[in-house]
């Protein structure tokens, strides 16, 4: 693969191409002109906005961030809040309904305590341990992806994200319009004891796994979700040619297509960008662990509307960019919504020209296949859209239905109902 790079004084996107080649992800440190990531790009080495370090300094760097910011300690360091001459372990609070429901309300309300105490000591749950992980890996490349299509509807199968968020901490940082995040649920101690009393009540044992689910479900909290791996590995099956193909993802996001990439053996290689440097660290760290077929990877740390695929490189694009500014995934001022805050703005100079760099990168008979969806902030998010590809050169030749979540409390005697959101399926007009 071609490594071209073009930084500039301006934001424009560029055709220069320059020989060098490396690797962007060992190198970021003031080096605008050393990166590489086998796409076109042109950007300020201000807006890169980002300070040195190899990607696994990086990781670090942001683990202890994160710890920082959660009090998060080693578990067999805990001590509970009253009392540092007894320690609450994590086999303390680990327990099942079974047991609960031995209590007396005197214990119930000691226990529910003591819980608050271990968190609170211990911090944000955000680790997995390695053999969820591993059994959610297992279940993944066991499951047939092409079973998850049916026509237009791409059913949702949850296999892999856990895998994902254990790349990606940050994520349960993300604000989405006024709801609260699960950690700033977590951090409010009024809250954290109403999540516990609601673990309690409906769950069936405390535990890591638990609390998270609690925290994300509690009312007045929104978890951002993950594009399913499968979900992902099946689209990439449809798509592209029958012989496969290169796949470009303009907003990588936290790795679920990357991870479908990399199980779907349709996919000979997988080039992708994603402005956020939690982000792209993780989905480093991903590859890195995850890239069994040992397929060309290539993951860029730029916005969109700076980066060019090589031209006529690409099959297919599969990506869910950002709603606008419907969720806000970090405070780097290269977020799109953050760069263009206005619709109008945002539209023409993110959207756009992501548009055009994607037309470019794209083979003759290539796919751009966009999963958006309106939200409150702009409820004709989808419509705009559709006309902006047109006026970029793209034909709509189809619409996939994606399945999310379950909606609570519609599961009815017929089968569950889903949420579903569109993916525009287009190829280039002639
Ligand atoms: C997480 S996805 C949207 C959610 C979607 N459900 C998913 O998982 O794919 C949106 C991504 O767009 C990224 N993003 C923000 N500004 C961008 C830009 N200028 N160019 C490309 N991606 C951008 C965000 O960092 C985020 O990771």
């Amino acid at each position: 693969m071609e490594f071209n790079n073009a930084i500039h004084g301006d934001n424009s996107v560029s055709d220069l191409y320059e020989s060098d080649e490396c690797d962007l992800g060992d190198e970021l440190e003031g080096a605008a002109e050393t990166q590489s990531i086998g796409i076109t790009t042109a950007v300020t080495a201000a807006e890169m906005g980002r300070k040195g370090g190899s990607s696994r300094t990086l990781a670090k760097r942001l683990t202890a961030k994160t710890n920082g910011k959660l009090g998060g300690r080693p578990r067999k360091t805990l001590a509970t809040a009253s009392s540092n001459t007894n320690p609450v372990t994590y086999a303390d609070i680990n327990i099942n309904r079974g047991v609960w429901e031995t209590f007396s309300p005197t214990q119930m309300c000691e226990y529910q305590e003591k819980v608050f105490a271990y968190y609170r000591s211990a911090g944000f749950p955000f680790k997995y341990t390695a053999a969820q992980v591993q059994d959610d890996y297992r279940k993944l490349i066991n499951y047939d992806y092409r079973k998850t299509v049916s026509g237009d509807t791409i059913a949702q199968v949850m296999h892999g994200q856990t895998l994902c968020w254990s790349f990606h901490p940050h994520a349960w940082s993300v604000e989405c319009g006024n709801m609260l995040t699960p950690v700033q649920a977590f951090r409010d101690d009024t809250l954290l004891r109403k999540v516990i009393a609601k673990r309690i009540a409906y769950g069936d044992n405390m535990s890591d796994a638990g609390l998270r689910k609690a925290l994300k479900t509690y009312s007045g909290v929104q978890a951002v979700s993950n594009f399913r791996a499968l979900s992902a590995a099946a689209i990439y099956d449809l798509l592209l040619p029958a012989e496969g193909g290169h796949v470009y993802d303009p907003s990588a996001g936290w790795g679920g297509r990357l991870l479908g990439a990399l199980i779907c053996d349709k996919v000979r290689s997988y080039t992708a960008t994603d402005p956020s440097i939690a982000t792209w660290v993780g989905n480093e760290q991903l590859k890195t662990e995850y890239n069994k077929r040992d397929i060309p990877v290539v993951l860029g740390n730029l916005g969109s509307e700076n980066v060019r695929p090589d031209p006529d490189s690409k099959d297919l694009v599969l990506t869910s960019p950002p709603y606008f500014n419907c969720e806000k995934y970090s405070d780097e001022p290269t977020q799109s919504s953050t760069k263009y805050p206005g619709r109008d703005e945002w539209m023409n100079d993110f959207m756009r020209r992501t548009l055009e760099n994607c037309h470019y990168g794209l083979k003759p008979t290539g796919i751009l296949a966009i999963n958006i969806a309106n939200v409150r902030s702009y409820s004709t998010l989808e419509d705009d859209f559709v006309g902006l590809a047109a006026a970029c050169g793209f034909r709509l030749v189809r619409t996939l239905k994606l399945a999310l979540s379950v909606m609570m409390g519609t599961r009815q005697a017929g089968g569950d109902k889903f949420k579903f959101e569109p993916i525009f399926v287009f190829q280039k007009a002639l």
